[in-house]
């Protein structure tokens, strides 16, 4: 690690404690931005991670320039280098960020979950925005610093859960907010993930790392293994150490349309029910049950989880013989219901289906973002645009601290009661050690 990324990191890492039990800066819509890039000018754009789903994250952004890319792992990054041949080239991205950190505006984060943070954090402090995947970050405390650091830089965001964009997504609100099926006390949302291995006994090392890779740079902040193919790619992400499990890889995308139309923040009791779950490795299945209290004019909600293989009932409006769809979301008011097929919140329907032919659907209230496009979204806000709908600061921060404190009841094997001004879970002290972890210099 350079002198200047170790003292960033350490910094960084000693405030999470202070900045979990700080109440986050809120500027204006009008002046909250700073660094922004004229809208005549190309975003001069570096990457973090080049291959799996980060080719598609650098490719949607290819109006623009691609100054630098880091992998840890060049195999991965053959087929985008040969997008952007004149797009510098880096193992280590704290490397990137140093040397090129005066030619870029902005980063995009695309690497396992354990990365996110702190290479986000990184650019934020230097003034960056950012593009980062979901779930934004590895855990609750992290969530909750990056949004603070991003409120305080005052730097453009956004997280990846492209469904945010959707249209699916704004007539779910508004159906809801327009009484369209009364109060909605009851929500329900599934997955048909993981699909990658979860519950399983951790791997031995392997042999030998590929020679085009540096392990040591993909492990980062997280405790040293050795490394195995059974882990990198892809399925880390049923390892505590560096995924979220089932819950934490697609909660953010079919838990957002919910979590946005019934502003599912505040206090919240969190239980959970799953087997195989141990220190190292997510569970084979869960199913995670949230409990909220009213907010504002909205009654007390209970919203469940479902992933590994468990549904929730079928509802009786699908009729006998009626099936779920591999993942959707649920939503029960006392004057009907929506179901959402999909898991990005794509394609809302009042059930039963007759119910839609009578349907008259209450205007559109709400802003809608062009072609659904979740980068150029952010390009645009860049650039002085409107903030991104799934910016972290109004958004994105809260819905992945909720989606994460799922895992955080998983882990403890207990419920917990999380209260959100304190950031920790009152009356349960013990749970509090899965909302930060230990990071390992590298
Ligand atoms: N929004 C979506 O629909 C969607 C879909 C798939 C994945 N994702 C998210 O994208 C992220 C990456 O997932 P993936 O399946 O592509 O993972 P992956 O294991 O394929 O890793 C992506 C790339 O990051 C590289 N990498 C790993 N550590 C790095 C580091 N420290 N610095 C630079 N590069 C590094 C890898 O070598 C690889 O090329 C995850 O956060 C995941 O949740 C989002």
């Amino acid at each position: 690690m350079t002198q200047i990324s170790r003292r960033r990191f350490i910094q960084a890492t000693s405030l999470a404690a202070i900045a979990a039990s700080c109440p986050i800066l809120r500027a204006s819509d009008a002046d909250r931005y700073r660094n922004l890039v004229s809208p005549g000018r190309r975003l001069r754009i570096a990457c973090v991670g080049a291959g799996g789903k980060a080719f598609s994250d650098i490719m949607a952004c290819s109006t623009e320039e691609i100054v630098a890319i880091s992998d840890v792992d060049f195999a991965n990054g053959l087929e985008i280098f040969g997008m952007f041949p004149g797009a510098a080239r880096y193992r280590d991205y704290r490397q990137m960020l140093n040397e090129r950190g005066n030619d870029i505006d902005a980063v995009i984060v695309t690497t396992p979950d354990h990365t996110h943070f702190p290479a986000a954090l990184m650019a934020v402090e230097m003034g960056k925005h950012i593009y980062v995947q979901k779930p934004l970050c590895h855990t609750v405390a992290e969530v909750r610093q990056l949004r603070a650091a991003v409120a305080k830089a005052g730097v453009v965001s956004q997280m990846g859960n492209q469904g945010h964009c959707n249209e699916g997504t704004r007539l779910a609100k508004e159906w809801i907010e327009a009484g369209v099926i009364g109060d909605v006390r009851e929500v329900c949302t599934w997955t048909n993930r993981p699909i990658w291995p979860q519950g399983m006994t951790p791997p031995k090392d392997d042999a030998s790392v590929p020679p085009t890779m540096d392990w040591n740079l993909w492990l980062g902040v997280a405790p040293s293994r050795g490394y195995s193919a059974k882990i990198a790619p892809f399925n880390w992400r049923g390892y505590w150490d560096y995924g979220c499990g089932a819950l934490g890889d697609m909660g953010c995308h079919g838990m957002d349309a919910p979590f946005w139309a019934l502003n599912l923040r505040g206090p919240v009791h969190v239980s959970a029910q799953s087997e195989g779950s141990t220190e190292v490795v997510a569970p084979t299945w869960s199913i995670v049950k949230f409990e909220f209290p009213s907010r504002g004019a909205l009654p007390p909600l209970n919203y469940t989880w479902y992933d590994g293989g468990k549904l929730p009932p079928v509802p009786e409006e699908l009729g006998k013989d009626g099936k779920l769809p591999q993942g959707g979301t649920l939503y029960r008011g006392d004057k009907g219901a929506i179901l959402s097929e999909g898991d990005y919140g794509e394609s809302p329907r009042l059930i039963p289906e007759s119910r839609m032919g009578t349907f008259k659907r209450p205007p559109k209230t709400l802003a809608r973002v062009p072609k659904s496009n979740s980068h150029q979204e952010w390009v645009n806000g860049c650039k002085g645009g409107p903030a991104p709908c799934s910016n972290i600061v109004d958004h994105s921060g809260d819905l992945s601290q909720m989606v994460l404190l799922g895992n955080v009841a998983i882990r403890a094997g207990k419920p917990i009661d999380f209260d959100p001004e304190q950031g920790v879970c009152v009356g349960q002290p013990d749970a509090n050690r899965f909302l930060s972890k230990s990071y390992r210099l590298f």
